[in-house]
């Protein structure tokens, strides 16, 4: 086979893209219940917006991102993440003068160049949410179990919702401290990259998968010593509400996060159904971002499903699978005038029944179209030859019941119309 698609980039094939449709429309309509508002923005953004929002230090920014020059010696990035690219169109586009908090979504492809395993794609697909403009941990609340609710209407069950805050700017640097001079002296326990991360990006050690790390940070400070009256008051007012809205989530005080974006509430949605990549999805506050990329200082929270996980942990079961039938009617012709006049019927059965109606565009023989029509899954065949067409009179063959009848020419549409309302009825 000479032409492949890209490792770890696969085609969804139509059953599975019936799979992915019926989740999509899902999160739609309960996205849409809650106020949000649908935002495509493009899949290549300039790097230096992802160097800059996700963190120079991250995994994804120094190993996963598919970074190339155009004609014009420009570094552009296929998207890795949606809140970025939401972020520069919410500054570019003043997005603040158009709600003092505005509740977006997006549901798109996004690029990582990681090691493909199950659940890990390079080209994957998130649903994701972002309020920019709320500061109130009932936004999180609010947020959190919209997320939950909708997970749970996509048929998930038995997912854990974790949940951490890591403080403002303020807490964060004071645990990246705590956490640092707990690891000093532990150094040789810890791998090559965690000695790396030392350094850069300390918080990363909490969820490297090496098991000697592991068992190194288990015993590691955990970050609600670090908290300030502000943001444990925060988190709080949120676990209190998740509470008494009856989501269930635990609290894990070394959740951390691949993005270098957020700050305060951090949470984390895992299946165990997943295996090794276990998160469905992941989401916090990234309180600074919108100003740290030249916008309002505004407040965000945000989160991102991965669809794949989803449908993985759905199951081949999850009926979302069924696509509309590929056809109802088949026009059977022979011979050019047949073929033209068939064609012009299909167009009426159509737009006046929205019927699936299929034609012969192969100019195969009458058996052979008749072979089509019986694999597509069609009710009914009508039949159009010299004969037919000099008479005005179709042939309407029933393929189940294997009967036939002859109909004027301007009555099929009412008589195919007649024989749906029955089978509706
Ligand atoms: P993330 O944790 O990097 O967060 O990704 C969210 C979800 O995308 C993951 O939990 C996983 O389900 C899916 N995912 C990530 N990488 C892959 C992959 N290589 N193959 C398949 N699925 C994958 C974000 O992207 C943040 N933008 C979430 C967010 C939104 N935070 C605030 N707002």
């Amino acid at each position: 086979m000479k032409y492949k698609s890209i490792r770890g980039m696969e085609d969804i094939l139509p059953e599975e893209a019936g799979r992915f449709r019926a989740l999509e429309e899902k999160a739609r309509r309960e996205l849409s219940l809650y106020g949000f508002m649908e935002i495509r923005t493009p899949i290549l953004e300039g790097s230096d917006l992802f160097v800059r929002g996700i963190g120079d230090a991250t995994d994804i920014v120094t190993k996963e991102m598919y970074t190339f020059s155009d004609r014009k010696g420009r570094s552009l990035t296929l998207r890795p993440e949606g809140t970025a690219s939401v972020v520069r169109a919410y500054i570019e586009h003043s997005l603040d003068n158009v709600s003092p908090d505005m509740k977006l979504y997006y549901i798109g492809p996004m690029f990582r160049s990681e090691r493909p395993q199950k659940g890990r794609s390079r080209q994957f697909h998130q649903v994701g949410a972002e309020i920019v403009g709320a500061a109130s941990p009932y936004a999180d609340a609010e947020l959190i179990s919209q997320m939950d609710l909708m997970i749970a209407a996509f048929g998930v069950s038995g997912h854990t919702i974790k949940i951490n805050s890591l403080g403002c700017p303020a807490d964060k640097a004071k645990f990246a401290d705590s956490l640092r001079k707990y690891l000093t002296d532990k150094k040789a326990m810890l791998c090559r990259d965690c000695n790396g991360r030392i350094d850069r990006n300390v918080l990363r050690t909490l969820d490297c998968k090496n098991d000697a790390c592991k068992t190194v940070v288990k015993q590691a400070p955990s970050v609600c010593g670090c908290l300030c009256p502000d943001c444990r008051g925060h988190f709080q007012k949120l676990t209190d509400a998740l509470d008494r809205m009856g989501v269930k989530f635990i609290t894990a005080g070394h959740l951390v996060r691949g993005l270098d974006y957020y700050t305060g509430t951090v949470f984390e949605i895992t299946h165990p159904k997943l295996g090794g990549q276990d998160a469905m999805g992941a989401g916090g506050r990234y309180d600074k971002l919108v100003e740290d990329l030249g916008g309002p200082d505004m407040p965000a929270i945000g989160y991102a499903l991965g669809i794949e996980r989803i449908l993985i942990v759905l199951g081949d079961k999850y009926a979302g699978g069924q696509d509309t039938p590929q056809g109802s009617v088949y026009i059977a012709t022979l011979g050019d005038s047949a073929k033209i006049e068939g064609m012009k019927l299909a167009v009426s059965i159509r737009s006046e029944l929205g019927m699936v109606t299929q034609t012969d565009i192969r100019e195969a023989s009458l058996k052979a179209q008749f072979r089509a029509a019986d694999k597509l899954g069609c009710k009914h065949v009508v039949v159009i030859g010299d004969d037919e067409l000099k008479k005005e009179v179709f042939v309407l063959r029933d393929m189940s019941a294997k009967t036939q009848e002859n109909v004027p020419r301007d009555r099929i549409v009412e008589r195919l119309r007649s024989y749906r309302n029955k089978r509706e009825e």
